[in-house]
């Protein structure tokens, strides 16, 4: 068996991590889910999420990653417990379907870059996204999207992941804070950072039921929880690394990225009267790229947006891509290259019916938003907290100052808190799913 390798530097492991929380999630579906839930109330409500939920989710992952200093699947029977594979498998079939269309969506990003490039879009930018969503256009997207991941991947951890992140990264974060200066600027900022940032109460608690599980749901799928991807992650760490550092350093870097998107994003809207509520997965697409053709520059910052999406998508794709390579290259010795192209297929084919139409495309979205993530998450946490907490306790403390009362807390959170706001989140997820598939109707909705 190869030397397994190790992250050359903590910030190369804190970057790899960012690189994979970080994504489409932050810039394409973060703004739009505002806009669609309410603007300021729900911001409040992801927030909540994302440091109550999502941090001691992450540190859950960790804990399974480091102690077992192997591949998601194999960690639990490292651990002792090899009848709990299944649920490392589970993720990294979420990882699988997950970046089945993902890619799609990096397709798209791929013909609006060209089409900042020819100005293909700025006359009817909704008719543009019809022409490129589906067909053979937005196959031929899926497949570069999937070819550059690939090629990326095959070169492994230290070679590919860290030295791409390391440059995307602070890529995104300074062409985001520029394009956020310049929507400052605009006519109809005052108005934009007004819906954006002042919340209305009265949304908020009529709509409480509603808000939780996007906000639950968006804090797992950007901070990349329920995917195995940082039980991949860390179990190429030091003992002598602060978990709980390290996790607070990656979700807080991810919950500024996806603010930022925001300051650019309202801002647009609002100075070309578009209203954000319009919502849907085509709204960057087609109201914000909409706005790039009727402002001075907007060519410019189109290709700008466009980039940054780029990176910001292939940064979590390759590690998207990356847990199934590494399990499958570990486990039969076969080599990077070879899994690496092998899987990229499978995965791009697999994605092929979702090129058909966007209710297809919505299908694959869905059921990996309301059952796929909340069952990953569900099971990682139930493990930790509840089948072999002694040695995650013992885990979690190595590498840091903050004591036994910052272990218990976790535990006892692990235990209860997170089970329950999870559970809560997948009843409303299935719910919505037969809801859609017809198989119940909406007299009978809990909630
Ligand atoms: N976090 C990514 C985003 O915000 C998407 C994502 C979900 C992801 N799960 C992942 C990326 C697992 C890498 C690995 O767009």
């Amino acid at each position: 068996m190869p030397e397994r390798e190790h992250w050359t530097s903590r910030i190369g492991f804190i970057l790899a991590a960012v690189g994979s929380a970080v994504g489409l999630g932050n810039i394409w579906s973060f703004p739009f889910q505002t806009a669609s839930n309410g603007g300021a109330a729900f911001v409040l409500v992801y927030l909540v999420a994302v440091v109550l939920i999502g941090f001691p989710t992450m540190l859950v992952e960790f804990v399974i990653g480091r102690r077992s200093e192997s591949n998601p699947v194999d960690a639990f029977e490292k651990l002792g417990f090899g009848n709990w594979s299944f649920a490392g498998a589970f993720g990294v079939v979420v990882s699988f379907v997950t970046l089945s269309f993902y890619s799609i969506v990096g397709g798209w990003v791929l013909s609006y870059i060209l089409g900042s490039v020819t100005g293909s879009y700025f006359g009817d930018a909704a008719g543009y996204f019809g022409s490129i969503a589906s067909g053979t256009p937005a196959i031929i997207g899926h497949a570069i999207f999937m070819g550059l991941t690939v090629g990326i991947v095959a070169f492994g951890v230290t070679d590919g992941i860290e030295r791409a992140t390391k440059v995307m990264v602070p890529g995104i974060l300074i062409l985001l804070v520029g394009l956020g200066v310049w929507a400052a600027t605009l006519s109809g900022a005052a108005a934009g950072y007004d819906y954006y940032l002042t919340p209305d109460f009265a949304v908020l608690f009529s709509n409480l039921d509603s808000i939780i599980p996007y906000a639950v749901g968006q804090a797992f799928f950007t901070l990349s929880l329920g995917f195995s991807v940082m039980i991949a992650y860390s179990s190429y760490l030091d003992r002598d690394d602060s978990l709980p550092a390290d996790s607070g350093a990656i979700v807080g870097v991810n919950t500024l990225i996806a603010l930022l998107a925001g300051f650019v994003v309202f801002p647009i809207l609002s100075t070309i009267g578009v209203s954000p509520e319009s919502g849907g997965a085509g709204t960057a697409f087609t109201s914000l790229a909409g706005a790039f053709g009727q402002l001075t520059g907007g060519a410019i910052l189109g290709f700008v947006f466009f980039s940054i999406l780029l990176f910001a998508g292939l940064s979590s794709s390759i590690s998207l891509l990356e847990v199934p390579v590494s399990y499958v290259s570990e486990t039969y010795d076969y080599g990077r290259t070879r899994v690496a192209l092998g899987l990229g297929t499978a995965i791009f084919l697999f994605g092929l019916p979702a090129t058909t139409g966007l209710a297809t495309f919505g299908w694959y979205n869905d059921v990996v938003f309301n059952l796929l993530i909340p069952v990953a998450v569900l099971l990682f946490v139930l493990f930790v907290g509840w089948v072999a907490a002694d040695q995650f306790t013992e885990e979690i403390s190595l590498g840091t100052s903050l004591g036994d009362s910052f272990t218990i807390t976790w535990l006892w959170w692990v235990r209860l808190v997170i089970p329950l706001a999870v559970g809560f989140t997948l009843v409303l997820g299935i719910q919505s799913l037969l809801l859609k598939a017809g198989i119940i109707d909406a007299a009978i909705l809990l909630g």
